[in-house]
């Protein structure tokens, strides 16, 4: 491999130049090893995020970053694979009635997920929840539980693009999480190793998510989908609604049992429509292009995929979900219709209450977060339960109730309104 030195190569980016593909591989492979210091790599994570990459070095960065690692390969079971990511929101759930929802048509969903940081939940952090039920499996584990039900979510193991998983900490602390070629190379580095055939990004809009405005979605989308195409993956992304919450329930053991009325055949109607979009472009991308997705919901076959995966990874699908100790009831202060509910604002009180954590080795409440009465559209009347807060430490109510102020608007004359949850696809 050829030699540079890390100045030399934050000064081409600094003064806005182009880094060649033997640069990008010399930098992340040393960087991986450490022989790229912490600051060298966080003055050119700065540099990238004010001056930006062109697609040829989004490219190689994020094969880079894939080649700092293992990358795994399902090739001998023989069935067709297709995952989701979500790039986070407030009560987004999805995977939880998903995964299983796909696997009931014969195509295998391997789903390596993290826990959550700040306002938006993590997948592993919800399902630790369920009592019994383990994160962590070894590769084997992982292969057989995919050949066997069809459905796996657990934690990534360490050696999946580590370079990625270096570099994101370095970013959380430089304020350089922000770039979008940093972005979907560390998204697509992830879910290219995890060996995925096909992948659908659901890539959140709103003030609950990391993108605010549909222009840096749409460029975000664009370049991550462009990125899964040139690794052979066959990828698209929904662009969807995070402006307000997805769902009634926000907050881990919270989360499981609304995707359980889903998996049931009921809960919230954004819920299941968005479950029921994913499954089909997921099903879709992989050649199913005639099933009746939402009949699995209906007629028990999701649910029992469900029990199947959360039992193969010790966990009591029957076990009651752990219930915050304390309540505490926020009242509608007037009739009308509720016409805006801030999803980030929703997101702060329920991180506040418990549901979160600030630093990652924090642990997590398993029943704190909040129950919605109502979604934006619906009528409330006054005097009646708008949100209930759940928390194990009462003490804790104060700071969420600050979260929420002014979170929230009754319009007396409103009319009633049904949400748009996918407002653009972008196609490979
Ligand atoms: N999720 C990731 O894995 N990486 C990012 O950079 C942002 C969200």
């Amino acid at each position: 491999m050829a030699s540079f030195s890390a100045p030399e190569l934050i000064v081409i980016k600094r003064d806005k130049g182009e880094l060649s593909t033997e640069q990008i591989n010399w930098l992340v492979a040393n960087y991986t090893r450490g022989a790229v210091a912490d600051e060298q790599m966080s003055a050119l994570a700065m540099a990238i995020l004010l001056n930006g990459m062109n697609r040829r070095e989004i490219r190689d960065l994020t094969m880079a970053m894939i080649a700092s690692g293992e990358k795994l390969n399902y090739d001998d079971l023989g069935v067709a694979t297709a995952d989701k990511h979500s790039t986070g929101g407030v009560g987004d759930k999805i995977t939880l009635p998903l995964a299983p929802l796909v696997a009931v048509f014969g195509v295998a969903v391997p789903q390596l997920s993290g826990r959550g940081l700040g306002h938006t939940g993590g997948t592993l952090d919800k399902l630790e929840s369920i009592p019994g039920w383990r994160a962590s499996l070894s590769n084997e584990e992982f292969h057989k539980q995919l050949a066997e039900v069809g459905a796996v979510i657990c934690a990534a193991g360490s050696g999946l693009a580590p370079a990625d998983r270096k570099l994101y900490s370095l970013r959380d602390v430089t304020g350089t999480v922000e770039a979008i070629p940093l972005i979907a190379s560390s998204i697509m580095s992830k879910k290219i190793a995890e060996g995925t055939k096909s992948l659908v990004l659901d890539v959140k809009v709103g003030s609950g998510a990391f993108m605010k405005d549909i222009e840096r979605a749409r460029e975000l989308a664009t370049v991550m989908v462009q990125l899964g195409q040139d690794a052979g993956v066959n990828t698209t992304a929904l662009l969807t609604d995070m402006s307000t919450p997805l769902g009634l329930q926000i907050g881990n053991a919270l989360e499981v049992k609304e995707s359980v009325e889903v998996l049931a055949g009921g809960g919230p109607a954004d819920v299941v429509q968005l479950t029921v979009e994913l499954a089909t472009e997921m099903l879709r991308l992989s050649g199913k292009t005639d099933v009746d997705v939402a009949a699995a919901l209906n007629d028990g076959r999701a649910m029992d995929k469900w029990r199947q995966m959360i039992s193969a990874q010790s966990g009591n699908p029957d076990a009651p979900l752990p219930v915050a100790k304390e309540q505490h009831v926020i009242l509608a202060p007037a009739d009308g219709m509720l016409s805006h509910l801030d999803a980030l604002q929703v997101g702060t009180a329920s991180w506040r209450l418990g549901a979160g954590r600030a630093r990652k080795e924090d642990p997590v409440q398993a029943g704190a977060g909040i129950t919605l009465h109502a979604q934006v559209g619906q009528r409330v009347t006054g005097g009646q339960p708008l949100m209930t807060l759940h928390t194990d430490e009462p003490a804790r109510f104060e700071g969420a109730l600050a979260a929420l102020e002014g979170s929230f608007k009754i319009e007396v004359s409103g009319k009633p309104s049904e949400r748009q949850i996918v407002l653009e696809r972008i196609n490979g």
